[in-house]
């Protein structure tokens, strides 16, 4: 059994919790967070909590750290967890700053423990079996891809916060495109193009949050192939997350969250269809089993082994590929800045 400690205790900390138990490999051992910890740590049978993640870090027997805290706190908590000598799985972004993100790797390495990054849309079958389709040379050459994660707004309201997030919907929810299509394309992006919009009063629709509720990005690949990334919050109905893959010889398109095989028609609702889904009264299409199909389960799976049998994390999910799509993230930010194309590296 793999001896875990999870520090946060809500939205994602219950999806690392939920894999974690699927596995069968892993002991939740303790819990640290600023609050819900006593519902948390109840409702996923964990012994040991506390306020103070350095506490729980103390404990010699905890091998594994899951970081699920806001994202300005990924860096304190990560090389905290790197010097007490664990390996450590950090949710996206890696950091909201490069230079923070470039520490975090820094520390991994010089504690020799393992930093993975939490890139879930990397273990989600629908996007894996697209993958393996398109190795089989089913269509051709990847000449472009489309992908964008979009939903109604944060839960969370540290997300509305540039200080706390890092920016808005393109470092919140356009990082998991930027991760998968780096690691689809198995290339690095040489170049991008962005344009967000302008945060608060000049946000197309969430004028309370600080950071831009629409952003896009146009990334160009060493062979100049291209990718057209996508986050924002003013997309009703639910999570939307699309991939679409244009080859020289075929097209791939995934639907990972709205493509159902349920239609539920209610005339008063339920409680869940999807996530971030505003109302369940009339038709909707509910996910069957949503932490798998997003890639929580299989990912965590991954990380567990990497730990039990002391291998590298699989491309894509290894911290230096948290600061790859960092590094993305910025420049698109940076070119929206500027109003021009910024080149990487
Ligand atoms: N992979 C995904 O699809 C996905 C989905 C949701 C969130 N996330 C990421 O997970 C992270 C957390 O987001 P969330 O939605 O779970 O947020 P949340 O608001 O639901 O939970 C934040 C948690 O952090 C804890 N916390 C805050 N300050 C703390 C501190 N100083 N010490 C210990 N715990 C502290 C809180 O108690 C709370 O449990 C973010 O980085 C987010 O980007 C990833």
């Amino acid at each position: 059994m793999v001896r875990v400690g999870i520090v946060g205790s809500r939205f994602s900390a219950g999806l690392h919790a939920q894999a974690y138990q699927r596995t069968g490999k892993v002991e939740l051992v303790a819990a640290s967070a600023i609050d819900n910890l006593n519902e948390f740590c109840r409702k996923y049978r964990i012994a040991d909590s506390c306020r103070d993640f350095r506490e729980m870090l103390k404990r010699d027997d905890i091998e594994l750290v899951s970081v699920c805290v806001p994202n300005f706190l990924h860096k304190e908590v990560v090389i905290a967890a790197a010097e007490s000598g664990k390996h450590v799985i950090c949710e996206k972004p890696l950091a909201t700053r490069v230079e923070d993100a470039r520490e975090m790797l820094r520390a991994a390495r010089k504690n020799r423990v393992k930093l993975m990054y939490a890139e879930d849309w990397i273990f989600a079958p629908a996007l894996r079996r697209a993958k393996s389709i398109c190795d089989e040379g089913a269509i051709g050459q990847v000449l472009y891809l489309k992908a964008k994660e979009t939903h109604p707004g944060s839960h969370s309201l540290y997300a509305q916060k540039i200080e706390y997030c890092g920016g808005g919907a393109m470092i919140h929810l356009a990082i998991h495109s930027i991760g998968f299509v780096r690691w689809f394309k198995g290339k690095e992006v040489v170049e991008v193009v962005g344009k967000v919009s302008g945060g608060a009063r000049d946000n197309l629709k969430h004028h309370n949050f600080e950071g831009e509720d629409w952003g896009v990005g146009i990334l160009t690949f060493e062979d100049k192939s291209q990718a057209l990334v996508e986050g924002n919050y003013i997309t009703c109905g639910g999570l939307d997350d699309v991939v679409e893959i244009y080859g020289s010889k075929g097209v791939i398109k995934i639907d990972l969250t709205q493509g159902s095989p349920l239609s539920v028609y209610s005339l008063d609702g339920y409680s869940y269809a999807i996530e971030k889904a505003e109302m369940t009264k009339g038709w909707t299409k509910p996910a069957v089993d949503e932490e798998a199909s997003l890639g929580y389960i299989d990912e965590i799976a991954h990380f567990v082994d990497c730990v039990a049998e002391d291998k590298e994390p699989q491309p894509g999910m290894r911290g230096e590929d948290g600061l790859k799509a960092l590094e993305v993230t910025m420049a698109i930010y940076k070119s929206a800045q500027e109003g021009r194309t910024i080149k990487i590296r």
